[in-house]
């Protein structure tokens, strides 16, 4: 690889698309040829990066030749068909959707929590985790590596941005209708969410737990390389547009008391404790989350129902850490296997 990248981002007007581009002009990735990629409908429309002004392609007409860092986030079916294509050209395929994440061949990777196993990519691919999954996993590697996790309970409290672009229009839209004595149309989501909470994430699967509470069980086991720790997860969807919370609930093997979970967070990469015992003293979307960097961790408290129980609250930019910051990332630890030339 030279010292510059050429970078392809598939899914480039999308929500995750969008705040890719930001984070690697943030970052200051090093760009060669830079190209923005989406569906027929967006080609031709221009897109600023810095001083220039980039003309999104079409993707099913586009050959991936020459591109050697391809970030996806187009949806499943579109990383299905193309993701291999770009991979056989050469290309590292960093993977947003869900499709490639149970591959045994395709690594799962959390940049603070498994960065190692982004080298072993025998299929050129590798996955992006589910955006709740994320921000667990950089809260939650600390005390595993430290005590050992054998359950974790969680809710979690998910924004409209996670869905797409015409969900967040959807919250705005309903909002909007219901302050107007109108009512509300639902479209993108089963129910009303304005002024509303869904458990629903994804679709229902034999067990009764939804597809999105199961990325959260074997996503965990996958990225932490223990299948034995249990995970029950209720998905919600909240009326929030930006940033994931999570309700979380572990049991851990040794006894860690909540000082010192405390502390070992404090140190962890990609953390941000916020726990005071007064109001505000704790994170959530609005007031943290919402357009920066870290997993911030609150309200960390000894569970008075278990021996070896913690409480914690999670909360982390979906679309960010959730999404395309871990891409970039996963980015600059590909980048980093290559000395500059
Ligand atoms: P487009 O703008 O052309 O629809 P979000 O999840 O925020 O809705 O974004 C989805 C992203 O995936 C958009 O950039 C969208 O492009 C892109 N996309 C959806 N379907 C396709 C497709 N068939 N081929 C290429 N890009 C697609």
């Amino acid at each position: 690889m030279s010292k510059t990248v050429n970078i392809a981002i598939v899914g480039a007007t999308g929500a995750v698309g969008e705040a890719m581009l930001k984070i690697l002009a943030e970052r200051q990735f090093p760009i060669g040829k830079l190209h923005l990629l989406a569906s027929e409908r967006s080609a031709g429309e221009k897109i600023e990066y810095g001083a220039k002004s980039i003309t999104v392609q079409d993707l099913a007409t586009f050959d991936p030749t020459g591109v050697e860092i391809a970030l996806f986030s187009a949806g499943g079916s579109v990383s299905k068909e193309y993701a291999p294509k770009f991979a056989a050209a050469g290309a590292v395929v960093i993977d947003n959707s869900s499709v490639f994440r149970q591959d045994d061949d395709v690594p799962l990777v959390v940049a603070e929590v498994n960065p190692d196993a982004a080298r072993d990519r025998p299929r050129g691919i590798i996955a992006n985790p589910n955006c709740s999954t994320m921000q667990l996993m950089v809260a939650l590697a600390p005390i595993h590596r430290a005590v050992g996790i054998e359950r974790i309970n969680i809710a979690t409290y998910q924004s409209v941005s996670g869905t797409g672009k015409r969900a967040l229009e959807e919250l705005g839209r309903q909002t909007a209708s219901l302050l107007n004595f109108q009512q509300a149309k639902a479209e993108v989501y089963p129910v009303q969410i304005a002024f509303n909470v869904i458990p629903h994430g994804g679709d229902f699967c034999d067990n009764g737990y939804t597809s999105e509470e199961m990325k959260l069980v074997w996503e965990t086991r996958k990225i932490l390389g223990d299948d034995g720790i249990g995970v029950n997860a209720t998905v919600v969807r909240v009326p929030v547009f930006y940033g994931h919370s999570e309700a979380v609930h572990i049991e851990t093997r040794d006894k860690l008391s909540a000082v010192d979970a405390r502390k070992l967070l404090e140190a962890a990469p990609g953390i941000e404790v916020v726990d005071e015992p007064v109001g505000g003293g704790y994170p959530t979307p609005v007031t943290h989350a919402s357009g920066n960097d870290p997993v911030y961790v609150g309200r960390i408290r000894e569970d008075i129902s278990h021996p070896r129980g913690l409480s914690l609250w999670v909360v982390s930019d979906n679309i960010r850490k959730g999404a395309a910051l871990n891409a970039v990332q996963l980015a600059e630890l590909v980048l980093a296997e290559h000395p500059k030339a």
